[in-house]
């Protein structure tokens, strides 16, 4: 067999959104009631969501993410004249019950019985990922829940990619961490994950200090990157 970086990988770290749960599906489920900014709202709430996690790092100033994405929401209502305080419940409720991209919960099975060992390392705070992983019903394909409120501080900081391999008990380059996100995959390959880039929108690739080991159009394709299939 030739050697391929994945050959020694002991676990499959995830990140959640965008990666196995579809932030969109929220704005989705209340299209008909935002109207024609819709896609614009979905697009600007996770934007200043993660801008906001960003921010809060720097600033050094730590809340955890449920806080986050409220306050995401309230600036995103706000910039497009859509505010209204039952929808902004409504899609609150529902963030906490998005839906996974089809292929997730075929592939996390097939990972879990080749003896991979599957977790989660996410910016959400543990209620909010315990909740909605098992909406999703994916939690019980899951051995472990990582959250960043655990170290304090959000994604890329290597601090949050340390804390999972150290409580995995494995050396960074055997965790195979699949995102969506180009630049958590940056920060996890810069602290010497194998990562996956799950680039399932066909987006240009970032210009950040290290990118990932292999892309993939889905999480479909990763049973046969890693060799168990
Ligand atoms: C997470 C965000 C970054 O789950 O998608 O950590």
């Amino acid at each position: 067999m030739t050697d391929t970086p994945f050959q020694n990988i002991e676990a499959c770290v995830f990140d959640v959104y965008g990666t196995l749960l579809d932030f969109n599906s929220a704005v989705a489920n209340c299209q008909d009631e935002i109207g024609p900014a819709a896609g614009q709202l979905s697009d600007l709430w996770r934007r200043k969501q993660l801008e906001y996690t960003w921010l809060r790092s720097l600033m050094g100033d730590h809340t955890d993410f449920w806080q986050v994405t409220g306050e995401a929401l309230d600036h995103s209502l706000a910039a497009l004249d859509i505010e209204n305080s039952s929808l902004r419940e409504k899609l609150m409720g529902l963030y906490r019950e998005l839906a996974p991209y089809p292929e997730v919960a075929k592939t996390l099975e097939d990972i879990k019985n080749s003896g991979l060992k599957t977790t989660v390392l996410s910016n959400g705070e543990p209620s909010m990922l315990e909740e909605s992983l098992k909406a999703a019903g994916i939690r019980n394909l899951l051995d472990e829940i990582y959250s960043i409120e655990s170290v304090g501080i959000f994604k890329p900081h290597p601090s949050v990619y340390d804390y999972a391999a150290s409580a995995l008990g494995v050396a960074p380059d055997q965790i195979a961490f699949q995102s969506a996100n180009g630049w958590d995959i940056s920060g996890a390959s810069a602290f010497g994950y194998t990562a996956v880039w799950i680039n399932r929108a066909g987006l240009a690739e970032e210009r950040l200090p290290a990118g990932p080991t292999a892309t993939l159009p889905s999480l479909a394709e990763l049973p046969k990157v890693l060799g168990i299939q």
